[in-house]
């Protein structure tokens, strides 16, 4: 009588530790994380933006646990040598998985499914197939993915647009670029945004639209004044420095050498609430 106790209790004990090591955070006996995966910026202030991602994934998943990743090698080594340390999306998912975690939700916080969200396809679709560690990855569209999120993105570029531009004032979003076939969601987005008033305009700093497509457009519609914006996630070197700097090369002055009126925006996109919502949309529709 006295054993048969002696091993309930040991059973219940153990049926404790095992829920309590495998956690209880998912809705089933999983544990869940986020993996929030930039691009990366050494600009310090533009993590503001990230800090603002950061701050809406965690209202919209308060029981999940949330880690970040940055997807640039060239700007994790900056910051390395800063003393600050983030992980590759490898480095983290490793990480994730020794710290018992399930299943990692990995969100791209990219703009276009280019060259840096294929990389962390690739990255997750291998530790997929590892016999130990995470038994499942699964990664979330990024900004621009779907027709949705392109009449979603334009409509919310529009409302955050400042209230004192006036109706003949061109409104330019300057984007990266890439030479990547999903580059075409930059000129798609100038579909988008022309559907819904002529004077938006895109460009790009290293893909299509140019600054001369946009500069040509400008001169064709008469515009005096211009607004500039990032249509990137954060106001980070390319924002302060190719859109907004004094240097000669800068959208800036040599939109203000050809006689406009200049108005630079130094926000980036993910500083905008309804912005992030979209992301945190993709990533609602995979994870309840
Ligand atoms: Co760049």
């Amino acid at each position: 009588m006295k054993t048969v106790f002696k091993l309930q209790f040991i059973l219940i004990f153990l049926f404790f530790m095992a829920n309590s090591t495998k956690g209880i955070t998912g809705n089933n006996n999983t544990r869940d994380a986020i993996l929030l995966t930039a691009f990366g910026t050494s600009v310090q202030e533009a993590n503001s933006a990230y800090d603002n991602i950061e701050e809406e994934f965690r209202k919209a998943f308060p029981d999940t646990e949330i880690r970040w990743a940055y997807t640039s090698t060239f700007i994790r080594k900056k910051l390395r040598e800063r003393g600050k340390t983030i992980d590759s999306p490898a480095e983290a998912l490793a990480r994730l998985g020794e710290d018992g975690f399930d299943h990692v939700y990995v969100q791209s916080l990219h703009i276009i499914p280019g060259s840096e969200y294929h990389d962390v396809l690739n990255v997750a679709e291998r530790f997929n197939r590892m016999p130990e560690g995470l038994k499942k990855t699964t990664v979330i569209e990024p900004l621009l993915y779907s027709d949705d999120d392109m009449h979603a993105v334009s409509n919310t570029l529009i409302e955050n647009i400042p209230q004192e531009r006036k109706s003949n004032e061109a409104v330019v979003f300057m984007g990266h670029g890439s030479h990547h076939a999903a580059n075409i969601y930059y000129p798609g987005m100038q579909y988008y945004l022309w559907n819904k008033d002529d004077n938006l305009l895109v460009g790009t700093v290293e893909g299509a639209p140019t600054f001369n497509d946009v500069l040509e457009k400008l001169k064709a519609k008469n515009i005096k004044k211009i607004w500039l914006s990032p249509f990137m996630a954060v106001a980070g070197d390319h924002a302060k420095n190719d859109m907004a700097g004094d240097g000669p090369e800068s959208w800036k002055t040599l939109l203000e050498k050809e006689g406009f009126q200049v108005q630079p925006v130094l926000k980036g996109m993910a500083e905008y609430d309804n912005i992030v919502k979209i992301w945190i949309d993709h990533l609602k529709s995979h994870k309840n």
